[in-house]
């Protein structure tokens, strides 16, 4: 009989033996947690595809953010539903846009947590693209200076981080550009560098009401075919003054995050998207598998793959369980 003399098992014999070997470690303060904004009071509106998530108005987002800082959930990141969407996607930028109230409800409530502004125009604009579009392309350059006016807006009422989301070429320079002469110089940009064109944003464009009305976004997101074009797309952000890079969706692309985390020394979230949730809810709802052991399997991974930070829609839940 063969006795091997090399086993990695003695160091799985034990919970304990196990934990002190243990490479990844996965806690509260790892999360970035999304709320989507909506007009209104007292409101709390399910979104279908998204089962546990909902368009809140602001008195309900407060609640749920003192939970998630109540969990150690350290981080929001804000998605608006406007009143009234237009051309040029106003809201997101007016003074008192949806947005621009809640962060001062939310600063003012719970100014220790980090509250962070997605900057993108797909919410606001009545046509759903991410900018100004010309006939049936979106002008880069306009939206950038459009760009600009909403970083303003979210900056003056109080915003810590902002997140632009929209694949625009020169959005991270511009923004930095925009901040820095206003009196901003201190808030960070967290740079959707690395966004690909995926199937995985279905249940959030029925969150946002962000479905584009016609064509799609494959001339500014990311060919899910590519990697190397990853890199470059983090280098220009990097040139451009991103303080932290992201990568977007995160579980069909973590080779992504492994090779983004190699190149750059900024810190990295990575985005585990709306379908990656859906999918695991559907499974669990079915009792087809441990919801509670997946999620926590797939946010393990995420960071195992080089993620400092996640955002994910599992964040209380996933806090809840981390902190048994
Ligand atoms: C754009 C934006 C999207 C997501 C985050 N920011 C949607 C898109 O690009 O269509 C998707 C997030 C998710 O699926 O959870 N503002």
């Amino acid at each position: 009989m063969f006795t091997p003399n090399i086993r990695p098992r003695r160091l799985r014999r034990t919970p304990t033996l196990r934990e002190m070997v243990r490479e990844t470690v996965v806690q509260p303060g790892d999360f970035i947690y999304p709320l989507f904004i909506k007009p209104g009071r007292n409101e709390r509106l399910p979104i279908r595809s998204l089962p546990g998530i909902a368009q809140l108005s602001i008195d309900e987002a407060i609640k749920e953010a003192k939970e998630a800082r109540s969990l150690g959930v350290p981080s929001l990141i804000l998605f608006g539903i406007p009143k009234i969407k237009d051309a040029t996607g106003s809201e997101s930028y007016a003074d008192d846009g949806i947005i621009q109230q809640a962060i001062r409800a939310l600063k003012d409530v719970v100014p220790e947590m980090i509250i962070i502004a997605d900057v993108c125009f797909c919410e606001y604009t009545d046509h759903g693209h991410c900018g100004i579009m010309l006939g049936h392309t979106l002008d880069n350059d306009a939206t950038l200076e459009l760009l600009q006016k909403q970083v303003l807006a979210q900056a003056k009422a109080g915003v810590d981080m902002v997140a632009p989301s929209g694949m625009i070429d020169g959005m991270v320079g511009a923004i930095r550009e925009a901040l820095d002469g206003n009196g901003f110089q201190h808030i960070p940009i967290l740079s959707y560098a690395v966004k690909y064109a995926s199937s995985f944003y279905g249940p959030f464009r029925e969150a946002a009401e962000s479905a584009p009305k016609f064509g799609d976004r494959r001339s500014h997101q990311m060919d899910p075919a590519n990697v190397r074009e990853a890199l470059r797309e983090s280098r220009l952000d990097v040139e451009e003054g991103a303080d932290m890079l992201m990568v977007k969706p995160a579980l069909a692309f973590l080779d992504v995050i492994r090779a983004v985390k190699e190149r750059f020394d900024l810190p990295l979230a990575a985005y585990n998207v709306s379908g990656e949730y859906a999918m695991v809810k559907a499974a669990a709802q079915n009792g087809w598998i441990d919801e509670q052991r997946v999620a926590l399997e797939i946010l393990t991974s995420i960071k195992r793959a080089g993620a400092d930070v996640i955002l994910t829609y599992h964040a209380l839940e996933a806090a809840r369980w981390l902190n048994v």
